[in-house]
């Protein structure tokens, strides 16, 4: 769309002393939780392989390490390499996960001592190192990039928790209920009204490559669920034959059910009528006020079609996100250009666990949608393309490499991801048959239909 007036979104900018501390306070919490993830186990846990989805959690280690020595001390300070020997080993290109156990890994005393070596090293290029002058050091991008992998090996860490076997390692408070504004009396779904809003930024300063640039998008007016699909939802499905009808599934999906004799969402199993779930270890009753979580795209698909609704598409989520018919502007979050908050959304691993539907009141959206950051990361229709204008940016095996028909995008954010790694116009991708990642999803529909 052309506009002389040019998308309009809010902007994120900070003095150059505060973005130097939001950098060092960034990269401080990334190392605090990677080391609740790495000293939670003994080192045999360590280094043995969970699952053949994952890492060993050492791998994880060694390669945040690595990125961040490749990033900030060889790419912005133009230091030589600290061990370039151990940059294969590290390259997540070069080895699929299942093979990484048999890697010349760091032992993990060694692994922990090379991380944190590299780490004392950044700290003090980033106080030497002025936050302009080029597009990798502007508003401190590179260490907000490095402080943003942490975090997201952090979840993926956290991935490999959930499927390990062995007692319980990690525990943490559950979170809040609905609070004050609870969804009683509230809509099951809310319209979004049709028209132009701008998807994706040219401000954030740490967004990353496939986030920009902030441009036009026309959607149409439809109506999207107040809340994620909860599991007591997900269970109407289930009782209903939904694993057992093909009319529901996509033929790739139908062939997962079939091949893998799928019966419900990952981590359920069925104890005479009662269906339970195991979570870090711990086996409970199916909570049927939570957000269905571990499911896969083919499954949050077939459920929406059995509804008689269907899944959004990027495009309709992040306006139901970051719309403000006020305005007419883009906000950085639902709740408008604050940061997130403990009040505003299950984020950053405080709660192991997604918050009961209609949770966060706080974090309402202004057509008041809830949980849209945080809780579950949220399956949508759409492949992951490239935005109009894309350019990769600073390295194309982030996102370039994964544009394409065979990724599906998720958004929002779950429990287990820092703020650093969420935000209104943030990207997550997966194959759709994935589901030990910590994925939800809610549904929507035409607004002709209405
Ligand atoms: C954006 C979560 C899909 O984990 O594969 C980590 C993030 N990229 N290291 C992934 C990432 C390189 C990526 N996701
Ligand atoms: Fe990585």
């Amino acid at each position: 769309m052309s506009d002389p007036t040019g998308p309009t979104e809010s902007d994120g900018r900070a003095g150059p002393d505060a973005l130097r501390a939001r950098a060092v306070e960034a990269l401080l919490a990334a190392r605090e939780r990677t080391a609740v993830l790495t000293s939670c186990v003994d080192d045999g846990e360590l280094t043995a392989q969970h699952s053949p989805l994952m890492s060993p959690l050492v791998w994880d280690l060694a390669h945040i390490g690595n990125q961040e020595e490749l990033w900030l001390l060889r790419n912005v300070a133009g230091r030589e390499p600290m061990h370039p020997e151990i940059d294969s080993v590290y390259d997540a290109f070069e080895h699929p996960r299942a093979a990484r156990p048999s890697l010349p890994l760091l032992a993990p005393a060694d692994a922990r001592r090379y991380a944190s070596d590299v780490r004392g090293r950044v700290l003090d290029v980033l106080e030497h190192t002025p936050l302009e002058g080029s597009p990798l050091l502007d508003a401190g991008f590179a260490f907000g990039m490095v402080a943003q992998h942490e975090q997201q090996h952090d979840e993926t860490m956290l991935i490999t928790h959930q499927l390990r076997r062995g007692p319980v390692a990690l525990t943490a408070p559950p979170p809040p209920g609905p609070t004050g504004g609870t969804t009683a009396g509230k809509p099951e779904e809310v319209l979004i009204p049709g028209g132009p809003f701008t998807m994706g930024t040219s401000t954030e300063p740490w967004a990353l490559d496939n986030e920009r640039p902030a441009h036009h998008r026309f959607v149409p007016a439809f109506l999207m669920d107040t809340t994620p699909v909860s599991n007591g939802a997900y269970l109407h499905f289930i009782e209903d034959g939904g694993y057992t009808d093909g009319r529901w599934w996509t033929d790739e999906g139908w062939a997962q059910v079939r091949t893998n004799r799928l019966a419900a969402p990952l981590f359920w199993h069925r104890e005479g009528s009662q269906w339970l779930r195991r979570r870090f270890g711990v086996v409970e009753p199916v909570p049927e006020d939570e957000p269905v979580m571990h499911v896969s795209w083919y499954e949050a698909d077939a459920y929406a079609k059995w509804a008689g609704r269907r899944l959004p598409s990027e495009a309709e989520w992040e306006k139901a996100a970051r719309y403000d018919p006020v305005s007419g502007r883009s906000l950085r979050y639902p709740w408008g250009d604050a940061d997130p908050t403990p009040r505003r959304a299950n984020l950053g691993q405080r709660h192991l666990q997604p918050a009961p539907v209609g949770a966060y009141a706080d974090g309402e959206s202004p057509l008041g949608v809830r949980q849209l950051m945080g809780d579950v990361w949220e399956w949508t229709s759409s492949d992951f393309l490239p935005y109009p204008g894309f350019t990769a940016f600073p390295y194309p095996e982030y996102s370039e490499v994964f544009f394409g028909s065979a990724h599906k995008v998720l958004r929002g954010g779950s429990f287990a991801v820092d703020p650093v790694a969420c935000r209104g116009t943030f990207r997550n991708w997966d194959l759709p048959m994935r589901r030990q990642i910590f994925s939800g999803f809610r549904t929507a529909r035409d607004a002709q239909d209405a």
